[in-house]
């Protein structure tokens, strides 16, 4: 009888972990609490593709920690700079909710932390959920210093597939020499980047990468089970597909709002975009349990790059068919459902096939009607060369970026301070041009016969409490046509349109999608074309607006909004923090 009971307790107990494993994420209809981080930028020797080399990281992790909080939460996370040069830490995605000054980007909204200071970065995640990241915001120190931030819901999920486990997957990028030293050297003389030694998969690049055999990252799953992967693209330089070999994927949401579920083969990831799949472990493996994971650029510019591919592996649990039998890492690391590096179908199709979920519990707010439309070009520039400088860029110019050919510059304190304390140092102003200097054929332009010098400032745009804005993203095809992926802060907007070659201000709009248009922060405007975005402009602050390639943000495509106060309180920028770092 006892022996009995002992069972019963046990298989009860037995279900209740199976229950609790099969129960991710952790619910929690509980009221919203604060969480408590701290983290340390230090250096840590790190070594892979046979380099070692101090790397920038947090805590001495690479890639950093996750953050895993609740929708609603209040977050502190306490920054300490333990490194001789500045920092700061940007949380990817979150709203930032009347509290800009914990947004992160360097000259934006705060100054640098500098070594030996800390920040503690005080917000409140409200009304989102799903995967976003963090990374550092100064330089290219991103390359290293970044993970994921991830924001449970309080309700279940919409999608029914019961999730057997979560599975972060950051893809990055690894280069074997000091990404804010390579950075400033590209700035001196207005030269491009080195390009990258490897992509990773959560830090480790894989099998077809020199000595990384052991930094392959690898995935246990059970055969008939669902997990959600949360694909973040980290990475500085490149758009990339990301596929596993044999099996479909769903999406179901992306830069943490819901979409309509759809099934493909392969993704593609912009920087600073996530994608969330639900993907069933539905498969036969052969005998060496292990299907292929792997990540490439997709490659839309003529700029010498990275081509190579990251590998990695999801390996059923041994069934019994495959017990006793020895298991050997795959000799074939070909995956039939990676995407070329060309392929702009592709990620058109990809662009083109997301739809927000626009359910009764999760609508889509996109604004119908527009107070205001921003027209702005995006794309490169060959800077004549100072007098006093030495210019490695194409024909001894220096390479730089704009939106409607002003090039970005920094500066010299936080423009959020500035504006906030009325400040007028004439280091910014508000007349960033509304419609392109002048009308060409954008997308088609030969770059030798125009002037290709671009204007340098700080303008931005200042937009009163709730201002329903659409801006428009033009590529240009000056020097190339490139896909840039534009990043706005502060704020998600909706993509209701895009397209290849000129926007037409009078027809472009009746194809827009007004219904389900996808909702995000980062928009890959495609390669010699157009995407107009929309979004309510409800976050009183300073938001960054940029390219999410570095070296674009560095060369200066970039701008940037202010969202003025709205008429109460609850509607207006807190105070500063009282440890907000001055220049
Ligand atoms: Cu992910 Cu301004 O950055």
């Amino acid at each position: 009888m006892e022996g009995l009971s002992l069972h019963y307790f046990f298989s009860l107990l037995m279900v209740t972990i199976v229950a609790l494993e099969g129960l991710a994420p952790p619910y929690s209809s509980t009221a919203t609490t604060t969480k408590i981080f701290q983290f340390n930028v230090e250096w840590k020797n790190v070594t892979r593709l046979c380099h070692s080399r101090p790397l920038l990281t947090v805590n001495g992790e690479y890639p950093g920690p996750t953050i895993a909080v609740h929708e609603g939460d209040n977050v502190l996370i306490k920054v300490t700079n333990r490194i001789a040069r500045n920092t700061t830490i940007h949380w990817h995605g979150v709203r930032q909710i009347r509290t800009g000054w914990a947004d992160g980007p360097a000259y934006i909204t705060q100054c640098p932390i500098k070594g030996g200071t800390s920040y503690t970065y005080n917000f409140t995640v409200l009304n989102q959920r799903g995967t976003l990241f963090w990374h550092a915001h100064y330089s290219w120190q991103r390359a290293s210093v970044c993970g994921a931030f991830i924001i449970y819901p309080r309700m279940p999920y919409p999608f029914s597939a019961p999730i057997h486990a979560e599975v972060p997957i950051i893809l990055g990028e690894w280069w074997n020499v000091d990404a804010e030293m390579m950075a400033s050297e590209m700035m001196k003389y207005g030269s491009g980047p080195n390009y990258s030694d490897a992509y990773t998969i959560n830090g480790l690049p894989g099998p077809l990468y020199p000595c990384s055999v052991k930094d392959t990252f690898t995935h246990l799953v059970e055969r008939g089970k669902t997990y959600l992967l949360r694909i973040i693209n980290a990475a500085l330089s490149d758009e990339l597909f990301f596929a596993v070999a044999s099996h479909t994927m769903a999406v179901v949401e992306v830069d943490a709002t819901y979409t309509k579920p759809y099934t493909t083969r392969a993704i593609m990831v912009t920087p600073g975009q996530t994608t969330n799949v639900l993907l069933t472990a539905d498969q036969i493996p052969d005998s060496s349990g292990m299907f292929v994971v792997s990540a490439r650029p997709y490659r839309t510019s003529v700029f010498p790059f990275n081509n190579s591919t990251t590998v990695g592996f999801l390996r059923y649990k041994m069934t019994k068919a495959l017990k006793g039998k020895s298991l050997n890492t795959p000799t074939n690391l070909a995956n039939d459902n990676l995407p070329e590096m060309e392929n702009t179908d592709f990620a058109r199709d990809f662009f083109v096939r997301l739809r927000s979920l626009a359910s009764t519990e999760f609508p889509c707010m996109v604004p119908k009607q527009i107070d205001k439309r921003v027209i702005t070009t995006i794309g490169l520039n060959l800077q004549d060369c100072p007098a006093n400088k030495i210019c490695t860029g194409l024909n001894n110019k220096s390479f730089l970026a704009s939106m409607n050919n002003q090039s970005f510059v920094r500066p010299s304190t936080s423009l959020l301070e500035s504006y906030y304390m009325k400040r007028n140092t004439g280091e910014y102003s508000f007349d960033f041009p509304e419609k392109p200097p002048k009308a060409f054929n954008y997308t088609g332009v030969d770059p030798l016969k125009e002037n290709m010098n671009a204007e340098f400032g700080t303008k931005v745009i200042e937009l009163e409490y709730g201002t329903n804005l659409e801006m428009v993203l033009q590529d240009t095809g000056f020097l190339n046509v490139e896909n840039h992926p534009i990043h706005v802060h502060g704020h998600n907007f909706f993509i209701v349109g895009g397209g290849f070659g000129n926007y037409d201000v009078e027809k472009d709009p009746e194809n827009y999608n007004l219904v389900d248009p996808p909702e995000r922060n980062t928009v890959g405007v495609p390669s010699g074309g157009w995407a107009a975005i929309r979004l309510k402009a409800d976050n009183p602050g300073a938001w960054f607006v940029h390219c999410h390639l570095e070296e674009h943000t560095s060369w200066g495509l970039a701008m940037a909004f202010i969202v003025k106060d709205g008429s109460t309180e609850s509607k207006s920028l807190l105070p500063p923090p009282q440890d907000l770092p001055s220049c």
